[in-house]
């Protein structure tokens, strides 16, 4: 991939710091109770490890997997479960852990699959919001950075699954 560059948009301890609050405020919502954070494979493994750690109480951990990104930089418009959770939510508090919220069409389909599981309550908690881009949507509860229509990567999210292990989210120009 020649000509293309890399920008820091949000460091990595920049991050950080949004994390340790988030996952205050995680512990604080939630005093008591059986809470599920589901990570959205695979853009928000990294973010899901580190508000995990985060967050002061006991929680279950639990993946998801969907696509609804092909190799390119939009959305296919098509979603499709690729991995189901391991665990029942039946009564249980779920926090749906995602990398980002673009058009939220993903997020939109995602929250009706959850909802049909009955648990007590369904939540997201989302890293990056690009809040312009929306088409279907979507209630955040928890929102690390809103940040402008741009294509970024690093700390988990990927561009044709490289890029994935930066520390920093980068906006990726020139490809
Ligand atoms: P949505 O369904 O359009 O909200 O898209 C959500 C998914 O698209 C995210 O979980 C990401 O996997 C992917 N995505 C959206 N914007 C970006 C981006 O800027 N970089 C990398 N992946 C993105
Ligand atoms: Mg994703």
């Amino acid at each position: 991939m020649s000509g293309s560059s890399l920008r820091v948009l949000l460091s990595n301890e920049q991050i950080q710091a949004r994390i340790a609050e988030i996952g205050l405020k995680i512990g604080a919502d939630y005093p008591s109770g059986d809470l599920h954070m589901v990570c959205i494979l695979k853009g928000a493994c990294i973010f899901l490890s580190d508000l995990a750690r985060a967050t002061p109480r006991d929680i279950c951990i639990d993946f998801m997997g969907i696509s609804s990104y092909g190799k390119g930089k939009s959305s296919s418009g098509e979603v499709k479960l690729t991995k189901d959770l391991d665990h029942s939510v039946e009564g249980a508090d779920v926090l749906i852990v995602e990398d980002i919220v673009d058009t939220g069409i993903t997020l939109n389909y995602l929250i009706h699959v959850i909802q049909q599981r009955k648990p007590r309550s369904v939540r997201i908690a989302a890293l990056l919001d690009k809040p312009t881009r929306r088409i279907r949507p979507v209630d955040v509860a928890y929102t690390g950075f809103q940040i402008p229509d741009e294509f970024v990567v690093g700390y988990g999210l990927d561009f044709a699954e490289k890029y994935r292990n930066l520390r920093d989210v980068c906006v990726l120009e020139g490809t």
